[in-house]
């Protein structure tokens, strides 16, 4: 039987690619955590093509995007980020990157450039892929969708104790204007906005943990 194709959007900090990864190792399918993509493309920009004080030159980043090797390598079920040969999985996650994503995200060329490698792996199915778009414009015929949301507090909160059990210092507040600009950016762009797709179901977890959330969407999957 076929293995079925899952998108799961939602805003910032809800958990998405932390309960995709959970669901993914559950049922048996492979897990792309596709804002890691973007930021992917945000690193290299920061690197290669912006100045001192991080004002990207997005006609310079344009213009390399077809020179960029940006791939997702597989070990076992987990894929993990290269950017030109260097795993670039834990560069991403860094707050320059976090504060500079959601400009990159609205330019239609890195979209239209990332579009393919999202599609590619979800065309052999038994897939998840989480982010914003992925029930409506990457893939608007997916088997399952779900789109997670939160309170701005619950989520503020759980991303402040992620960053901080990773070592970056950062105050609550820095981590709530990052969740609230990424999200107003990422919903009032004009390709590909943030939104719930008409057929996704909506799940609100800010009073549940990430075990009832996983049950919640896995309670609407039929066995395959
Ligand atoms: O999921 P994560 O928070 O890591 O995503 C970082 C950023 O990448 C988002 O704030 C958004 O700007 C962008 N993104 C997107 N479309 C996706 C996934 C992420 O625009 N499918």
């Amino acid at each position: 039987m076929r293995k079925p194709v899952i998108a799961i959007d939602g805003y910032s900090s809800t958990g998405k690619s932390s309960i995709s990864k959970i669901l993914a190792e559950r049922l048996g399918l492979i897990h792309m955590d596709t804002g890691a993509l973007y930021r992917g493309i945000t690193y290299y920009s920061l690197q290669c093509c912006a100045d001192a004080q991080g004002n990207i030159n997005f006609e310079k980043v344009f213009d390399n995007l077809k020179n960029i090797s940006l791939e997702f390598r597989k070990t076992g079920d987990i894929l993990t980020l290269f950017l030109d040969g260097e795993d670039i999985s834990q560069q991403i996650r860094t707050k320059e990157v976090s504060d500079h994503v959601s400009q990159i995200a609205c330019q239609k060329e890195v979209r239209a450039f990332l579009l393919d490698t999202q599609r590619a792996i979800a065309a052999q199915g038994g897939v998840i892929l989480d982010g914003r778009d992925i029930g409506t414009v990457v893939l608007p015929n997916a088997d399952y969708k779900f789109f997670l949301t939160a309170s701005i507090e619950e989520r503020t909160k759980r991303r402040f104790l992620e960053l901080q059990n990773m070592g970056v210092e950062i105050s609550a507040e820095e981590v709530s204007h990052n969740l609230t600009t990424r999200d107003k950016i990422d919903s009032e762009r004009e390709i590909a906005p943030l939104r719930q797709a008409e057929d996704a179901i909506l799940i609100d977890n800010s009073n549940m943990s990430k075990d009832e959330t996983i049950a919640a969407i896995i309670s609407h999957i039929a066995e395959f």
